[in-house]
């Protein structure tokens, strides 16, 4: 008994230094873990610029997103997330009830369970073992072994957002998805990938599956005819905030012309935004300045018009109107007589608050029931099916008017319906 004494007060003190060193360094020991609460706390990175944990959803009440945020703005916007894919045996969505809990283990790497206890979401494809995990300043969260091998990194597994310093290679099959909605965080409509020829692309998925329609996007360097070298290998967001495509000629092949402020005094980020936008943004360090995000550049020009395709409705839901904005993000409408089908979601489909079909045609026969409603530099593209020519505006409505098919007639070039 006396023996253990002396051996328990030098546990002691050994013992509280490092915790205290572990919470400034970033670093992360095997075993640890945090809970889904209101009051949770985070893994921090040494300068605190980032942290990692359990932030509550702002609209949903007891359920929490397991992510990486920019922990010194109000914003708090996040950079990255734990998303389960369906795909994956374990399941689940991503928003956690208030109980999960996220753990350091040494073979599984990071585990997201339930209250219950049910795996959730783990870090994958983890080879060998786990000595710690590092929340580091660039925003990337590491896990690595005893010789400081890199296990697994958030960065290698992006989910809609770039930071400086962060690269994708082409032969890693990363892909950045959009979220649903700004605070919808499954799996959304739009995906960015550097192809296996090197080119950049951009686009829109029929989801559930991923099968993509054509991009709405493509940067184009890919090999030329006589030399190999031009094609893309990754995606570099460099150290000063540049984003660029390194061919494989070394070569770089720049996003944007926009001159970039030092990132001593700003936060740069590159999001692939819910409706399809690519944009990077900028946010001033200091805190006293009341910051907010300013969009330097974004692709593609304008999304309304770019995201038309042979499949799927585009930005907007179907029956819904895009106008691009200033910051060229797209506004979506429904036409007066159609309303939202879902009212919280305003980039959603409209449906008709009438009736229309042959039947209705039918049972009053000879009568009006429909008027038009006229809308200038409009287009339906993709949902032609007769093409009338020549033909006048006034020909034009009265040949929809008497079409009991017809939801939209076009009239363009002074002569053609
Ligand atoms: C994290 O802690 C472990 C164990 O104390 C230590 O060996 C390692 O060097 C630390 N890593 C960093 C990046 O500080
Ligand atoms: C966290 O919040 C819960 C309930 O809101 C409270 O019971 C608990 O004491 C709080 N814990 C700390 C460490 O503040
Ligand atoms: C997010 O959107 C998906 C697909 O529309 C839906 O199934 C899910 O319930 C939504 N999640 C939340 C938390 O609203
Ligand atoms: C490839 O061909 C084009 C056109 O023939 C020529 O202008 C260019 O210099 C060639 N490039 C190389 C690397 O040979
Ligand atoms: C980042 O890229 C830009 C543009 O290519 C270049 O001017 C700058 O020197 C690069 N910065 C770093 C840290 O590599
Ligand atoms: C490109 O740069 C890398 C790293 O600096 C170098 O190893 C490689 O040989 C270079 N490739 C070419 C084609 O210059
Ligand atoms: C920041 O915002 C707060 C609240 O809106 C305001 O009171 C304060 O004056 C603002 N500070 C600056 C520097 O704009």
């Amino acid at each position: 008994m006396v023996l253990v004494l002396p051996h328990l007060i030098v546990f002691l003190l050994v013992l509280l230094p490092i915790s205290s060193i572990a919470q400034n360094n970033g670093n992360v020991t095997v075993g640890n873990s945090l809970t889904a609460t209101d009051n949770t706390t985070s893994w921090l990175s040494p300068s605190g610029d980032f942290a990692f944990g359990f932030r509550p959803l702002s609209n949903q009440k007891d359920l929490f997103l397991l992510s990486i945020w920019f922990d010194k703005i109000p914003d708090k916007t996040v950079v990255w997330y734990a998303r389960a894919d369906k795909s994956l045996s374990i399941g689940g969505a991503n928003p956690v009830p208030r109980g999960s809990k996220v753990e350091l283990d040494a073979d599984k790497g990071l585990v997201l369970t339930g209250p219950q206890g049910d795996e959730l979401w783990r870090s994958n494809t983890i080879v060998g073992t786990v000595s710690y995990g590092v929340m580091s300043n660039t925003g990337n969260f590491v896990l690595q072994d005893s010789n400081f091998n890199n296990l697994w990194q958030s960065f290698e597994d992006p989910k809609d957002t770039l930071l400086p310093s962060q690269t994708v290679e082409r032969s890693a099959g990363v892909v950045l998805y959009s979220r649903q909605s700004e605070t919808n965080f499954s799996k959304g409509r739009f995906l960015l990938k550097l192809q296996d020829d090197g080119d950049l692309l951009l686009n829109t998925i029929n989801l559930p599956t991923d099968n993509a329609n054509d991009p709405y996007y493509n940067s184009g360097t890919v090999a030329s005819v006589n030399d190999s070298g031009t094609a893309g290998k990754q995606l570099v967001f460099n150290n000063s905030g540049y984003i660029y495509i390194l061919r494989e000629n070394n070569q770089t092949f720049l996003l944007s012309q926009v001159k970039l402020d030092s990132t001593a005094d700003f936060y740069y980020r590159a999001t692939l935004n819910f409706d399809g936008v690519f944009t990077q943004y900028s946010h001033p360090k200091t805190s006293d300045a009341n910051g907010s995000w300013t969009s330097l550049w974004s692709m593609p020009d304008n999304i309304c018009l770019a995201t038309v395709s042979n499949s799927g409705s585009g930005t907007c839901g179907y029956n819904s109107i895009c106008t691009l904005k200033s910051d060229r993000r797209p506004k979506c409408d429904c036409p007066i007589g159609y309303s939202l089908l879902d009212p919280n979601d305003q980039y959603g489909s409209c449906q008709p608050e009438f009736i229309q079909g042959c039947q209705e045609d039918k049972l009053s026969p000879g009568k009006d029931l429909y008027s038009f409603e006229v809308l200038i530099n409009t287009d339906w593209p993709n949902a032609d099916y007769a093409f009338l020519k020549p033909y006048t505006e006034d020909q034009c409505q009265q040949s929809c008017m008497e079409d009991c098919m017809c939801a939209v007639a076009i009239f363009r070039l002074g002569d053609s319906c």
